[in-house]
Formats: structure tokens, C-alpha cells, sequence
């Protein structure tokens, strides 16, 4: 496979996808922050199907990371990552460094409401107003005409679903399926964090997710089976967990019996957090 080419300017990636439009090609967008993973292959594979030409941005965004969170330990693996899109066949990797995203004086954010509020925006508060500019500028960067993101990250699927409905942004966003290993641990970037105990405990995260979903939809009690899980999360080795919660698969409020249901958690082992989400499956 060709070598994707790289823009690590706006004004580069914007005079390629300006060429490739002129030719009447559609482009694709997969914004990542890197370390790539087969989770972030499917999104591009994905990308590539609906369009004719593919650009991944690969840039650990600062303004979603609070001073306390792993901004300087986050994987950073360029040389890696490129030869990940080559085997995908990428055409273009947008790599700014921070000062072309955030020059000196950089001064706006965007917020977006709706789905952004509790779940993550109650345990990481900066989280999505950080994920919102950084989506936005690059929407108006590479003006794709699609972008794929995953539902490993639910929350920031609504979000960004959200954020291009409210602000008329004119990019078609797909949702895609999260990868797992063969135990059902869904691919992370942070799981490079983990040594084999911890790997270990990480993979009862989403079994234990699936029966409380399963509980529920039968049962239709989230409550109860939310509060099980969180002790069953414990008792499995979790050190910590932030939420366990029963959400509108669509707005992310409360689930009511009978809609369409997503369950998600973030839960500690040691020092790194560990997200997940499935479906809750409609009553049989
Ligand atoms: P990052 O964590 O690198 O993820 C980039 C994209 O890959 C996101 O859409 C995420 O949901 C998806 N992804 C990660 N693991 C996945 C898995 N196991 N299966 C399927 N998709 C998976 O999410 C971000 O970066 C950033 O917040 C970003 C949107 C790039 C903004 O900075």
C-alpha cells in the first residue's frame, strides 16, 4: 500500500482535500489522538467504503485533558500510526503540532449541551467542551464530507452527533461498532497502561456490562441492576468506579422501559480508567 501522504498545516491539508473535491471525490474524516489500535483501523476501513478519499487526523488534543490526566504519558507512536494507514490505505494524515491547532492567543471554546451532560462531564468536566473545539476545528480544516467516529466512546458520539445538528455543520456522522479482543475487552489506547493482571480484570468489565444489560431489558429495573454492577465491578478487582448508568440510547437521559437502552460505565484499575458501553437489548 502507498504511503499516506502528511499535512501538519491547515493550509496543506486544506489545498488537498480542495484538489480531491475539485475532482468531485467525497472525503471521509477519523479524528484520533493516535496510538493506533484495530479499533481505529475499522473506523478508517469504514470511512473508506462510504468515500473516496480518507483523512485521519493524529493529534493528542490538550484542551480535553485536565492538568491531572495523562496528557504527557498518553502513547505517542507516529512512525507506527503512519504504517497503520498505509496497510489501511489512508490517502492523507493530518499531523499539526499543538501551535497550529493553538496558536499563542488562542482564546474560544465550543460547549455543546444535550448528551455531554453527566456520565464522563461528571468525573472529567473539561472533557467535552476540549473534544467539541478540537472536532469543530477540524470539521472546518478538512471540511470532509463524513466522519466516522466510534460508539467505544458512546457519549462522544451523541456529543458530536449534537454539536453538527446545533451548529449546521454539514458533516455526515457515522457511528461505528467497538472492536474487542477475543475476551471482549474493547480496544484502548490506555489498555497499553495495563500489565497481566490488570488485563485480566479489564476483560470482566464488559461481561459484567452485558449480564447487567441483559438483567435490565428482562427485568426493567436499572436501578438495582446498576447498583449490582457497580459492587460486582468492585468485587471483580475494580478499584474504583465512577458510574454505572442506564442511559436513552439517543439522548442520553434516563432510560425509561421499553426505549432503546445503552449502558455505560468508567470504572479504575490502579491508575488508569477504563470505559465501556453496550446496548440494552429490547424486552424479549
Ligand atoms: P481516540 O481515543 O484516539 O479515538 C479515536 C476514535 O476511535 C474515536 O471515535 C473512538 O471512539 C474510536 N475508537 C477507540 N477505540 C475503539 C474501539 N475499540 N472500537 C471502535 N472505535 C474505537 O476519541 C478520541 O481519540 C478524541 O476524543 C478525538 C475524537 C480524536 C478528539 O480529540
Amino acid at each position: 500500500m502507498p504511503q499516506p501522504a502528511i499535512a501538519e498545516t491547515v493550509t496543506d491539508l486544506r489545498a488537498t482535500v480542495r484538489a480531491w473535491k475539485r475532482e468531485g471525490l467525497s472525503v471521509g474524516m477519523v479524528p484520533t489522538m493516535g496510538a493506533l489500535h484495530d479499533g481505529h483501523m475499522s473506523l478508517m476501513k469504514l470511512a473508506l467504503e462510504k468515500a473516496d478519499r480518507c483523512v485521519v487526523s493524529i493529534f493528542v488534543n490538550p484542551t480535553q485533558f485536565a492538568p491531572t490526566e495523562d496528557l504527557d504519558k498518553y502513547p505517542r507512536q507516529l512512525a507506527k500510526d503512519l504504517a497503520c494507514l498505509a496497510d489501511v490505505g489512508v490517502h492523507l494524515a493530518f499531523t499539526p503540532p499543538a501551535a497550529e491547532m493553538y496558536p499563542a492567543g488562542f482564546a474560544s471554546k465550543v460547549s455543546v449541551g444535550g448528551p455531554s451532560a453527566g456520565l464522563e462531564t461528571d468525573f472529567r468536566p473539561h472533557f467535552f467542551d476540549g473534544v467539541a473545539t478540537v472536532v469543530t476545528k477540524l470539521f472546518l480544516q478538512a471540511a470532509p464530507d463524513l466522519a466516522v467516529f466510534g460508539e467505544k466512546d458512546y457519549q462522544q458520539l451523541c456529543v458530536v452527533r449534537q454539536l453538527c445538528r446545533d451548529l449546521d455543520i454539514p458533516v455526515e456522522i457515522i457511528g461505528a461498532p467497538t472492536v474487542r479482543d477475543a475476551h471482549g475487552l474493547a480496544m484502548s489506547s490506555r489498555n497499553a497502561y495495563l500489565d497481566e493482571a490488570g488485563l485480566a480484570v479489564a476483560r470482566q468489565l464488559n461481561k459484567i456490562l452485558r449480564g447487567t444489560a441483559a438483567a435490565i431489558a428482562k427485568n426493567g429495573d436499572a436501578d438495582g441492576e446498576t447498583v449490582r454492577a457497580r459492587r460486582t465491578l468492585q468485587q471483580a478487582g475494580f478499584e474504583g468506579v465512577d458510574y454505572v448508568a442506564a442511559r436513552d440510547a439517543l439522548t442520553l437521559k434516563e432510560w425509561q422501559p421499553g426505549r432503546e437502552g445503552r449502558l455505560l460505565a468508567a470504572a479504575w484499575l490502579g491508575k488508569t480508567r477504563l470505559i465501556d458501553n453496550v446496548e440494552i437489548p429490547a424486552e424479549a
